[in-house]
């Protein structure tokens, strides 16, 4: 240990952190090693890179000046030919389903902070009736895919050093909710140190580097160093489908965004939503020297954002949602570069610390600096990147708050609207009250229907729905 303690010492001085180190003299051996194990991960070849592109500098993203509205897919074919390219579209993507080339990815690593509820936000209890965790109802979604495609679907979920023992915790006592243990991969994220307005890192302790997860964007490193990359080598898995954890609404494997992803050769693709209102907080697809590329809400001016077009559409009316399909080849290909990184985007917090003297330091307004990076700044990286356009209603209902908007409460009456519209897709009679709600608590299982067509030939095992009435359908 002691030539290591030199080592760091040395290393940690060249980039003006020997700070971190200070306490080492005080702390129990197995604290010391605990402590040179954070700051051995530390990337000291990048970190004063970082500390003055991202820390120091207060707008660190150059948001480009020259950008256009990004082509997409309409969620509705415009046409009988395009509707004709759907056809094939989900035929080809139904059939790399089948044949084991589709795997699922949800990314769980964050902080359910806004919503207010403790543990991993997997484990939120959602559905209207029976109360399931947003994991168990992907769960029961990818275990009705493979049922459906005769095939199985593998699973990788992103945890972060914040949550992974409790979501371990969660998928064990669950028995993985009903699917094969060895084809659920759970997998930490990177974690990036915090620090203050000045570049220098903050002890969370005197053995503890202040840190926090590095951001959705850091799946894409955290897919290959883990071995989950390797993993779906060796299952022949060659597109992964990528969603939030937050997201109940969310169709986990589709086979018609997999069909038109692989016939445009498109590396990684997004799912987009019409804006419902110009300046709605979700990122913008745009073109940027012809490459697809999200620009977040705060970045893109109001002028812009208020555009219309003569038919009084919106200029840039597509927002991300945060769903992607992703080539294996193309992580692969990104983490074999020589410096593979995403741009990291700068957030000022309030970050708990101890000071030089070692006291605790709960700071009340915000001290330091969090660094993060997003999976969408990969997407013009890809040679090349398609994006479809889908229903609100019926794929994006994402819990982040206790109340009002994407809370609790307005994804319930979403996913009770989704199951109503499907049944009366289907030609069965749903009672509604004056303001067109429906008059009934609906719950439809992922086993009993992945989307509205597979309804059509379980109608005749619908009871008749009464006012008022609670149906669970299985
Ligand atoms: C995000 C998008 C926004 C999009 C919205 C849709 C960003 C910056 N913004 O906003 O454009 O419209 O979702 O719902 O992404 N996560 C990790 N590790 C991390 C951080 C996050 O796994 O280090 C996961 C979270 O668990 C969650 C997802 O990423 O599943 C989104 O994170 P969140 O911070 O909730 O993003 P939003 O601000 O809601």
């Amino acid at each position: 240990m002691e030539s290591k303690l030199k080592e760091f010492q040395k290393k940690l001085q060249a980039i003006g952190q020997s700070h971190l180190l200070h306490f080492f003299d005080s702390l129990e051996p197995s604290l010391q090693k605990r402590l040179l194990g954070q700051v051995e991960g530390l990337d000291f070849a990048h970190l004063p890179v970082w500390v003055d592109r991202y820390v120091k500098n207060e707008s660190p993203v150059a948001v480009p000046t020259a950008f256009e509205p990004a082509p997409s897919y309409p969620a509705v074919p415009r046409d009988a030919g395009q509707r004709q390219q759907y056809d094939q579209a989900v035929r080809l993507g139904q059939s790399l389903i089948r044949e084991g080339k589709v795997a699922a990815f949800v990314v769980a690593g964050g902080q359910g902070t806004r919503l207010g509820f403790d543990g991993p936000k997997g484990n939120f209890p959602i559905s209207p009736i029976k109360k399931k965790t947003l994991f168990q109802l992907f769960a029961e979604s990818l275990l009705a895919a493979s049922k459906k495609y005769n095939t199985t679907i593998p699973w990788y979920i992103m945890t972060s050093p914040l949550n992974h023992q409790a979501t371990v915790e969660i998928f064990e006592s669950a028995g993985y909710f009903g699917l094969d243990k060895k084809d659920v991969f759970l997998f930490q994220q990177g974690t990036m140190p915090n620090f203050d307005f000045d570049g220098t890192i903050l002890l969370a302790d005197k053995d503890t580097l202040a840190s926090s997860p590095d951001g959705h964007g850091g799946s894409l490193k955290a897919l290959y160093k883990s071995g989950a990359i390797a993993d779906m080598r060796r299952r022949g898995v060659e597109y992964i489908s990528y969603w939030q954890v937050d997201n109940p609404l969310v169709r986990t494997i589709d086979p018609l965004f997999i069909g038109l992803h692989v016939q445009d050769r498109s590396e990684m693709s997004s799912k987009a939503l019409l804006k419902a209102d110009p300046l709605e907080k979700v990122g913008n697809f745009c073109l940027v020297d012809g490459k697809v590329t999200v620009i977040e809400y705060s970045d893109l001016p109001d002028e812009q954002a208020l555009r219309r077009n003569p038919d009084g559409s919106l200029v840039f009316e597509l927002g991300s949602i945060g769903i992607h399909l992703i080539d294996v080849a193309f992580v692969d290909k990104l983490n074999r570069g020589d410096d593979f990184a995403l741009p990291f985007h700068r957030a000022v917090k309030k970050i708990p610390h101890i000071d030089a003297a070692g006291h605790p330091v709960e700071p009340t307004e915000p001290n330091g600096i969090k660094l993060e990076t997003f999976v969408f700044d990969a997407l013009p990286m890809a040679a090349h990147s398609m994006i479809l356009e889908t229903v609100r209603a019926e794929e994006f209902a994402p819990v982040k708050n206790a109340s009002g908007a994407d809370s609790p409460e307005v994804t319930h009456r979403m996913m009770i609207e989704r199951a109503a519209r499907w049944l009366e897709q289907a030609g069965v009679k749903v009672p509604r009250k004056a303001d067109g709600s429906p008059d009934c608590v609906l719950e439809i299982a992922p086993s009993f229907a992945l989307c509205a067509e597979d309804i059509r030939d379980k109608v005749e095992r619908i009871p008749e729905i009464r006012p008022g009435q609670t149906l669970y359908l299985e």
